[in-house]
């Protein structure tokens, strides 16, 4: 199903019907009709046009595109492990309608010619906005700060830089990328962790590690960036964003930073939000990631922050390896976890079912915050009439079991293999194209 299209530059606008779905999981079925990649009718019985494609929403709640502000989809340098156009088919599929795609690649996103390329290569593949992140230092290296504004005014328009993988250690270079990034409008992602503290380590620092015989990475690793970097916003009159927040701490100083007034926004990631460090016990990498999985209270700290507002959204930091580099002794393998398919499910599970969020709640942490965050004005937007159809139909009631090797990514490091999701994706809607449907991408 690819829609009635047309073409507008390299942006493709397309028409849809949504029948009997609920938006926001409220009120009776509506019908949503979607012309020329916009909302132009929502309500019981829709006319629509002869011929135009349907979605049957029934049973299924209706969101704004999701948006993930945290995904490595590797290209340039590892495309054996995910590519932009199979990370982009993981995004469709997941519910998400833009992505944010890390700067840790090889070569790495340090300058406009290789974000403008990542950009470009997402727009032919159209089944996600695909947005390049920019290294805040060349080459991740810490050492020199990037031609950020050259990245900034590229055709790709980086509005977001991070290190991510790696931490802006240095304090006064993070301070300068702070200045520099008010002054261009942009926003720093940092991946708080104290190189200092983690030398070696591959676990979270705790009875388990020191069970199992890791070596263990505290929790003040991270805590003490995350105050350091809002102490260095609130002087800069900047604003700095937590990439994956993971301890109660970092929650504290969150919540402190924020009712100082300080310009500080923070995610989470699934991950952090389902498992803990209870699941390292079989030494099976799957389990690692940077930041560590934690412990139980550190869960409960950030699905309560989630639900507060103290965190303000979700990020998958989806993360594919080869198996050759999961499938090692722990202390070898790479850190990190596929997300763009399970993210949704999982925030269903562990925040909806619950009770600590509604789907409003689910629209704001996956949709509207992220898109605020880094300003985007055509996602996270209403689902009213003459708003840009940018949608997500899930189904909160048809589970289905995961298998990694059945998901999009090229890798299959996913560590919820032959888990029950609550909840299932239907379609999503890009500018009025149905991107995916029923499991399927259509593009
Ligand atoms: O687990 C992680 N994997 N954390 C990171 O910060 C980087 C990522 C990766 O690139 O694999
Ligand atoms: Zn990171």
């Amino acid at each position: 199903m690819t829609g009635a299209s047309q073409a507008v530059g390299s942006v493709v606008h397309g028409s849809v019907l949504i029948r009997s779905v609920r938006p926001y999981g409220e009120g009776d079925p509506v019908d949503v009709l979607v012309t020329d990649g916009e909302i132009a009718a929502l309500g019981a019985d829709v006319d629509a046009p002869d011929g135009i494609d349907v979605i049957d929403g029934e049973g299924a709640v209706l969101l704004p595109g999701l948006v993930d502000l945290h995904t490595h989809l590797r290209e340039p340098g590892r495309e054996d492990t995910e590519t932009i156009r199979s990370g982009s088919a993981a995004a469709a599929l997941g519910g998400y309608t833009a992505v944010f795609a890390m700067a840790n690649t090889a070569p790495v996103a340090d300058n406009s010619t290789i974000t403008d390329n990542v950009w470009r290569t997402g727009r032919e593949v159209g089944l996600v906005d695909v947005y390049p992140v920019g290294a805040v230092t060349v080459g991740l290296e810490g050492k020199q700060l990037a031609e950020m504004g050259m990245m900034a005014s590229g055709a790709a328009g980086v509005r977001m830089f991070s290190d991510d993988g790696k931490c802006v250690s240095d304090p006064l270079l993070m301070r300068r990328a702070l200045e520099y990034a008010t002054g261009l409008g942009v926003l720093i992602a940092q991946h708080a962790e104290e190189p200092r503290l983690t030398v070696g380590a591959v676990a979270h620092e705790g009875p388990m590690a020191a069970r199992l015989g890791l070596a263990g990475w505290p929790r003040a690793a991270e805590e003490s960036i995350v105050v350091r970097d809002a102490l260095l916003a609130r002087d800069a009159g900047a604003r700095v964003h937590i990439c994956h927040a993971s301890t109660e701490g970092t929650v504290a100083l969150l919540r402190w930073a924020k009712e100082q007034g300080i310009n500080v926004t923070a995610e989470v990631t699934p991950h952090h939000l389902l498992l803990d460090d209870s699941r390292l016990q079989t030494y099976d990498a799957i389990n690692k990631v940077n930041p560590p999985l934690r412990e139980e209270r550190d869960k409960i700290a950030l699905r309560q922050a989630l639900a507060d507002g103290i965190v303000d959204c979700v990020a998958t930091d989806h993360a594919p390896h080869a198996s050759q580099e999961k499938c090692c002794e722990f202390a070898q393998a790479k850190p990190g976890m596929l997300g763009l398919q399970t993210a949704l499910p999982i925030i269903v599970e562990t925040m909806v079912n619950p009770g600590l969020l509604d789907w409003r709640g689910v629209a704001r942490v996956m949709s509207e915050r992220p898109a605020e965050i880094v300003g985007l004005t055509d996602q996270g937007r209403p689902i009213a009439v003459g708003e840009p159809a940018n949608l997500t139909v899930v189904d909160p009631n048809t589970p289905w079991v995961v298998h990694g090797r059945e998901l999009a990514s090229l890798s299959d490091n996913t560590p919820y293999e032959s888990m029950s999701m609550p909840a299932s994706v239907v379609a999503t809607v890009l500018r009025g194209v149905v991107t995916a449907h029923a499991g399927e991408v259509t593009r």
